[in-house]
Order: C-alpha cells, then sequence, then structure tokens
C-alpha cells in the first residue's frame, strides 16, 4: 500500500467519525521551545493547555515533523527518520480512552478492502502505563488481547510528555510482531526491532512543570479537560504494509536511495557501510526538500543551522560513497518526485528550493576544498613539531570556522597519521552549545524567563491593567524587573530586561498582530520597548533595553505608545480583516484564514486553498479590498456571548483566547466580522492602501498572502514603477512593449546557446583527434591523458571521443579537470583485457572515485598530485 493511500485511509477513517480535517502545520513553528514541528500534537498545543478554545471538539491531521536530536542514528537503525510524518487523532475535551482505543484498534485491522490497513490482530502487542488499570480492562474488551500481550511498563516508556512544561499524561502504544527472523521472542520489551512500534495513544490529563528526564518533573495540575492525542507513524506503518525492512526502502524514500547507489555504481545491500550512508543520503535529501519547501533557508543557527548541516551530511556522504560531482541536481528530483503524491507545493515552489540547496552544495564544495588547505597545513605544523595530536582548538575552527564537519576532520588526520584531541574540540563545543542555548532563551516572548517567577509576580500583584484599547500613554509603576537569572532591583543602562507595570498602554503581540514600539521614561532614566509580551493571562511583560540611567524597582515611569507605529499597527490590522473578507468574497468561504501577521506597513495571512491563485485573482482580490477602502466602510467594535457572535456569523480564527464576552470587529457591518482583540482604524479609508506583494505556498494546501498597508502600501507601488521605468530604458523599448521585447531577447539568447553548444562539440571533436593521435602505447593499450578546462560532463564528452578516435586496438583515456577531478574511460577492447575505469580511478586517487568499468570518475587530489598520478597511467596500466 503506498504510503499516500495510507496517509488518505487514516484521514478518511477520522472524518467519518466526526473530526475535522486539519492541513498540517509548517515545520518551522512559532512555538518558543521548539525549532520545528515534532510532533503531530504541536499545532494544538493551546486547546490542550487550555489557552485557547478549540475550534473543533475532534480533529485529525496528518502532520509533517522534523526531529534532528538523534540525527545521527539516521540510517543505522530500522526506524530513525529526521523527517516523518504523524497521523493523528485528537479529542478536545470530547471523547477520551475508549473511543481512542477502539477507532486505532478497529483501523489497524480492519480489512484492506473495507478500507482499514489489514494488519494481523493476533501479531499487535500494546504497553499501557502500569497504573492504568483502565486502558488495560479496555484493551482486552475492546480488542480481545489476552493479557500477555498487554505489556505494563513505567514512566521512562509510558508517561509522555514532550520534554518541556506542557500537557502530558500516561499513554498506550501499538507494537506489531515483524516476526522470528528480526529477533526474539517475548514482545516490545525484549526487541523493539522486532515488534515495531507503531502507534502511541496519549492520554492527557496532566500539565507538567520544569524538570529533567522523562520523570523528574512535578505534576503541576489536571488540565481543564481532559483530551486524546495520538501519533501514528506513517512511515512505519508504511514499512510494515509494504513488508520491507526499515522506512529506508519505503515507496517515499527507495528511489533516491536507489539512485544515489546508481551514482555511486554501488548496490545497495552489497556492503553494511555503504548502506548507512546511502540510507542517510535518502533520508537527508527528503529532509532538506521539505524544510526547504516550508520556507527555512539555510543558515548559521537556529533552524538554518539544523537545514545546512543536514544538507552537507548528504553531499558528504555521497562523497564517501566515491561520487565527487554535485549530487543535489541528481537526487533533489527524485525526492521531489517521491513526495509530490502529498505534498504536490513542493513541485510548485521546486524552483526556489533547488536553488537554494544546489547553491549550499556548491559553497559547501568549495569549504571542502578550502577546509582541507587549512587541514593539510595544521597537521604539516603538528608533525614539523613532532606531535601526533592535533590540536582539539585547530579542529574547532575547522568546525566553526570552515563548516568542516568534525568526523571529515577525524578521517582525514587519520589518512595522515595524525589523532585528534576530541575532548578539547567536545569542550568547545560545549562552550558554543551553551552560547547559542543562552541566545535562544533570550531570543523573544520573555521566553527567557522562568514560568515560575512569572507565577509569583502574577500572584503577588494580580493581573495588568491593560489600557490599550483607550490610550497611548499611562502614568504606571514598575512592579517586577525581571532577568534570566530570577528578579533585580535595578535595570542600567545598555541592559536588556523584562518589566512588569501595574498599567500599561502597551499592545502585547496577540492575534496576529505584533507589540507596540514605545519608550519608558522615570525620574531616573529612560528605556526603549523592544517586546511585549503575555507569557501568562493577564500578565503583560515588557522587555526593554535601557537607553540612559536606570529604571528600578518601583519607579514611577510614564509608559507611552510610538504613536506613528500604533497608527501603523491600526491600518496594518484591519488591512488584515478586509484583506480577508475580500479574499473569501471571491474565493468563498472556505478561504478562511488560519494564521496571519500584521505590524506597520505589513501583514499576512495564511488561508487553506489548493492551488496558487493566479495574477487574475490576485488582482480581484486587491480590488475587492481597495474598493472597500474607498467606500469608507465604519469599523465599529462590539461586545456580546460567544452564543450571540456565532448567531451574526462572526469568524473565530485560530489562535484566540476568549473570555465570557467577546470582542466582535465589524467593518462595514456583516461584510467583514471577526472576534479580535486587537487595535483597528475608525473608518476603512484610514488604511491608505492594500497592494499585493506576493502570495505563495506555505505547505500541504495552505497559502500565504503579503501585503504592503498605507504609506508602505504606496512606498511598494512607487518602487514597482521605479522598477518598470529603469528596465524600459535599459532596453529601449516603451513600458507597453516590454513583455514582447523581453520574449525576444530570451530567443535570441537560446539560440546563442545553441550556437556556442554546436562550436564546442566541434572543438571538442577536433582536439579529439589530435589527442587521439598522440596516444601513448603501454603494453599494447593506447593511453592518452590530458587536462581540460570545463565541467565534469566537458571532461567526460571530451574522454569518450578520444575513445572514440582511437583505433581499433585496446584504450584508456584520462582527463582531468583543474579542480582535481579526473574522468576515464576503458573501451570494450581494453576492458577485455582486463582493466576497469573504476578500479583505476580508485588506484589513482586513493580510492577516492568509482563508476562503471567503462566510465569512471574520481576527485579529492590537489591538481599536483593528480598531474604526478597521471604521469604514471601508463606505467600502471602496462603493469596491470
Ligand atoms: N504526541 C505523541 C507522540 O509524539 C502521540 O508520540
Amino acid at each position: 500500500m503506498l504510503t499516500a493511500d495510507i496517509r488518505s485511509r487514516f484521514l478518511d477513517h477520522f472524518a467519518a467519525r466526526g473530526h475535522t480535517v486539519v492541513p498540517s502545520a509548517p515545520l518551522p513553528t512559532p512555538d518558543p521551545t521548539l525549532l520545528f514541528v515534532n510532533a503531530g500534537m504541536v499545532p494544538f498545543k493551546p486547546y490542550f493547555t487550555g489557552e485557547a478554545a478549540p475550534p473543533w471538539q475532534r480533529a485529525t491531521s496528518v502532520q509533517k515533523c522534523v526531529r534532528t536530536l538523534d540525527i545521527e542514528e539516521v540510517g543505522k537503525t530500522t526506524r530513525h527518520g529526521s523527517f516523518f510524518q504523524m497521523n493523528g487523532n485528537f479529542s478536545f475535551g470530547d471523547y477520551f480512552k475508549e473511543e481512542a482505543i477502539t477507532y486505532a484498534w478497529d483501523l489497524s485491522t480492519r480489512s484492506r478492502a473495507e478500507g482499514g490497513y489489514g494488519l494481523d490482530p493476533d501479531k499487535i502487542w500494546v504497553t499501557v502505563h502500569h497504573s492504568d488499570t483502565d486502558a488495560r480492562g479496555i484493551w482486552r474488551q475492546v480488542a480481545g488481547l489476552p493479557d500477555e500481550r498487554i505489556v505494563a511498563r513505567g514512566d521512562e516508556d509510558n508517561f509522555w510528555s514532550m520534554g518541556v512544561p506542557g500537557p502530558c499524561g500516561p499513554c498506550s502504544e501499538l507494537y506489531y510482531d515483524r516476526g522470528p527472523a528480526l529477533g526474539r521472542e517475548g514482545g516490545p520489551a525484549i526487541d523493539e526491532d522486532r515488534y515495531m512500534e507503531f502507534w502511541n495513544l496519549v492520554f492527557m490529563q496532566y500539565e507538567r512543570g520544569e524538570g529533567p528526564g522523562k520523570s523528574g518533573y512535578p505534576i503541576l495540575r489536571e488540565l481543564p479537560r481532559r483530551n486524546i492525542d495520538t501519533g501514528m507513524g506513517l512511515e512505519r506503518m508504511a514499512t510494515l504494509l509494504q513488508g520491507v525492512d526499515n522506512l529506508y526502502e519505503i515507496d517515499e524514500m527507495r528511489p533516491v536511495l536507489d539512485h544515489a547507489a546508481d551514482l555511486a555504481g554501488i548496490r545497495y545491500g552489497a556492503d553494511a557501510q555503504a548502506d548507512v550512508r546511502l540510507r542517510v543520503v535518502a533520508d537527508h535529501v527528503r529532509t532538506a526538500l521539505m524544510l526547504l519547501g516550508d520556507g527555512t533557508a539555510p543558515g548559521n543557527e537556529g533552524r538554518g543551522y539544523v537545514l545546512r548541516r543536514i544538507l552537507r551530511r548528504a553531499v558528504r556522504s555521497m562523497r564517501q560513497l566515491g561520487y565527487g560531482d554535485p549530487a543535489l541536481p541528481e537526487l533533489l528530483p527524485v525526492a521531489r518526485d517521491c513526495m509530490a503524491p502529498s505534498y504536490p507545493e513542493v513541485t510548485e515552489v521546486f524552483a526556489r528550493i533547488s536553488d537554494q540547496a544546489y547553491g549550499e552544495e556548491d559553497a559547501f564544495r568549495a569549504t571542502l576544498k578550502q577546509g582541507t588547505t587549512v587541514l593539510d597545513t595544521a597537521v604539516t605544523t603538528v608533525k614539523a613539531s613532532g606531535g601526533r595530536t592535533l590540536p582539539g582548538a585547530q579542529a574547532f575552527l575547522l568546525h566553526d570556522t570552515y563548516g568542516f564537519p568534525i568526523d571529515l576532520t577525524l578521517e582525514m588526520a587519520a589518512e595522515q597519521g595524525v589523532e585528534v584531541d576530541r575532548d578539547g574540540f567536545t569542550a568547545l563545543m560545549n562552550e558554543q552549545r551553551e552560547r547559542a542555548r543562552a541566545d535562544a532563551r533570550t531570543r523573544k516572548s520573555g521566553g527567557a524567563l522562568d514560568t515560575s517567577t512569572l507565577r509569583a509576580v502574577l500572584d503577588e500583584h494580580g493581573t495588568t491593567n491593560w489600557r490599550a484599547w483607550e490610550t497611548l500613554t499611562t502614568e504606571s509603576r514598575i512592579l517586577a524587573v525581571l532577568g534570566t537569572s530570577g528578579r533585580v532591583q535595578v535595570a542600567r543602562e545598555g541592559e536588556i530586561f523584562s518589566v512588569v507595570l501595574d498599567r500599561t498602554p502597551f499592545y502585547a503581540e496577540s492575534g496576529g498582530q505584533d507589540s507596540d514600539a514605545g519608550r519608558l521614561t522615570a525620574a531616573s532614566g529612560e528605556a526603549e520597548v523592544l517586546d511585549v509580551q503575555r507569557p501568562l493571562p493577564g500578565l503583560v511583560v515588557h522587555q526593554v533595553r535601557i537607553t540612559a540611567g536606570e529604571l528600578a524597582l518601583g519607579d514611577a515611569v510614564v509608559a507611552a505608545v510610538d504613536a506613528e507605529w500604533r497608527l501603523g499597527a491600526r491600518q496594518a490590522h484591519s488591512g488584515t480583516h478586509v484583506l480577508h473578507a475580500a479574499l473569501r468574497e471571491v474565493l468563498g468561504p472556505t478561504a478562511l484564514q488560519a494564521g496571519s501577521y500584521n505590524r506597520p506597513g505589513y501583514l499576512r495571512l495564511d488561508f487553506p486553498w489548493r492551488r496558487a491563485l493566479g495574477a487574475t485573482v490576485r488582482s480581484e482580490v486587491e480590488d475587492v479590498a481597495n474598493r472597500a477602502l474607498r467606500r469608507d466602510l465604519s469599523v465599529a467594535v462590539r461586545w456580546m456571548t460567544l452564543p450571540e457572535a456565532k448567531e451574526l456569523g462572526a469568524l473565530a480564527l485560530f489562535d484566540e483566547t476568549y473570555g465570557e464576552k467577546v470582542r466582535v470587529v465589524e467593518i462595514g457591518g456583516a461584510w467583514s466580522r471577526e472576534l479580535c482583540g486587537g487595535t483597528h482604524v475608525e473608518h476603512a479609508s484610514q488604511i491608505g492602501t492594500v497592494a499585493v506583494t506576493s502570495e505563495g505556498s506555505v505547505g500541504a494546501g495552505m497559502r500565504r498572502l503579503e501585503a504592503a498597508v498605507g504609506i508602505e502600501g504606496f512606498a511598494y507601488l512607487a518602487r514597482e514603477r521605479d522598477l518598470v521605468t529603469r528596465i524600459a530604458e535599459q532596453l529601449g523599448a516603451p513600458r507597453t512593449e516590454l513583455p514582447e521585447k523581453i520574449a525576444s531577447l530570451l530567443d535570441r539568447l537560446k539560440a546563442a546557446d545553441r550556437e556556442n553548444t554546436r562550436l564546442k562539440q566541434q572543438t571538442t571533436h577536433a582536439r579529439a583527434g589530435e589527442l587521439a593521435s598522440a596516444a601513448v602505447d603501454a603494453n599494447g593499450v593506447q593511453v592518452v591523458t590530458t587536462t581540460t578546462q570545463g565541467s565534469t560532463d566537458d571532461a567526460r564528452a571530451l574522454a569518450t571521443a578520444v575513445l572514440d578516435r582511437l583505433p581499433a586496438a585496446p584504450g584508456t583515456v584520462a582527463v582531468a579537470l583543474p579542480t582535481g577531478t579526473v574522468v576515464i574511460a576503458v573501451n570494450q577492447a581494453a576492458h577485455d583485457t582486463g582493466l576497469s575505469a573504476s578500479d583505476l580511478v580508485k588506484r589513482l586517487m586513493n580510492g577516492r572515485g568509482g563508476g562503471s568499468p567503462h566510465l569512471a570518475q574520481g576527485g579529492g587530489l590537489s591538481p599536483d598530485r593528480l598531474t604526478s598520478a597521471l604521469e604514471d597511467l601508463p606505467r600502471l596500466i602496462a603493469g596491470h
């Protein structure tokens, strides 16, 4: 059964049982405790904790996930994927254990003809938390499982949390017995390879606090409602249903693995170490594709670094397999074709994805070249001073400055008979990691602040008197000054601290609207407000930088929002509502906003939609929005109960939190009616203009509109106009004729390219003739060695052309490139004498290279070493 089929059966099963199908959230998550979504429940966290009212009681999704903590395990075990998909069903205060177990059992064992997975019920084992007698009883009753196949386990295995404070609870896991060939009898406690876990049912009912490990934390409270969170590993189910050994061999990954093996000229299954590398390649190429698809770009920190590391590991694994050419242009399209059935957007945005990936590979290849020189110099110095160990600081420098992976340093140092001080290296790495962690903690959102400290402030002083809707200025008092290590008395010039006030006019980031900018002014000093968040309900925290003097606990301050900023924020937020209404007017009510963000001058809005909008629809949406501004629709704020709001058809969007009465913002009465806590303009014309700047995919079936608003909108249009003017001037054509002009230029360019290729071929042929006539004889084999400029493709073309022009006698041609790569071609007659191109490459290049018996290539020698190696080729052949 194909993975895409397993996926849709899951969604159908739960949709038929009253669950709303929710599209996967993008991999990068705004959750401050995570870089990427790493479980199906992550996008639903606010509903589990009670921070937000769930829009549905039951939901189901297939969520894209990335986990890279155990990246070293990838390829070595049968079941670690850095990217995977988690199929989940969720109950928010609705059903609990009994239905969760029944639904999972039913789907797993129902026949394939009837839409199930058709697993053999006699091969399913389950685990339960040792205290959970309910779950045991339900398994007995629902599935008729005998007691010995219901295994009781402790907190380590059967209590689930995300590793950080948040929702958690006991869980029950389903395992499938893959047969005696894979391990010992006795259930999941004995062998997790033979008994493969495929589904985890979490009975979520507690909230946990800070603490290490899987059980070293306190349980803070019962959640307001009991919930269900389940995760079925899509790849694991595919492994089971496709009868393959491991998840790298399923239909979504095997083609990449096979192509990698072809490129390297090896066979999967022939060599255990090479197999691990092939699996790493298959896994990492897919992960990189999906991360790039969701908008992560390679970089040096955070998400970007994770992606960079994955791309580099893929490239490096290919090199270790003997393939020295750019590998991603070969592999990434294969991964795309594997994933497109479930994620059509990877095809839509492939031009961007591939640009970024190939650019990264090129840069890494350059890095490798440069790093090799640094390493060689360092090794020479060590040896010259009589040492045998490369200092940890050198390895760290290579890693940190040249992006040289440590395993590469180890391997290449070992080749030259030198060890590396690993402990020294690790110590430096740890220091750096600590710095990065501290960095991430202070990143945003009072994330640096410890929840228990915040709770204490809230207990002591109560909620903040929040005045953002009424005023831009308040006279306030400082109730707490908070740093990463707790409360302090005073914050001094240059320092960044968080401040809690008794009352504030600052808007705290929520409902998509960014926080206000402004200042706090006291008698003794001044601070700039960098960020405002509400980390606990009712508690507003201002992150500030002290710009002059100091601010101390108890100080009286004037808290003043920057009026310009707030005007821009109101324009952007009202603009978001207008664009949303326009979108729904044009596309219909299913184009419901799934997420949004706005700040002065800018807004973006995500909505579920399967296709790109296209220029016409895009303009129509923009037009409807700007007509609403021209009609100057009035903006009204009304308070009512939630049922009243629903009755009026007000839209309640994704991540809002609502109390007793809800706030409804109307633009033009019923034209736009949304529950919203944001700040808005009074009349639509105050928005100025809404200029759509882009529209694109941000994940499966999810699109994003971006727009410039207000004065920024006009500025954007002016820039576009200037751009067109410049292009028209450069091309010397009137602006209305630009498209035709550019089309004709492109045609001419293509014709010139074709002519260029033709001339190149002619030259190659002419050169090939000359080279062939200068062949030297090596014990009956005609040998030609030469160097050429150009790409590996050019080298291959030349080698083959020379071979074609040799007389019928046995012949071998080697063409080197200034980059240190060599291509060797061997004709049939030479092959009949026992010569093989891939053997020759390996012997010349110290094992680094590979290919077929007739055509092979290798790399990694310096150009000088390569030249002298080539001089040796005739001797090598004569003596073979
Ligand atoms: N959230 C649970 C897990 O990730 C289902 O295993």
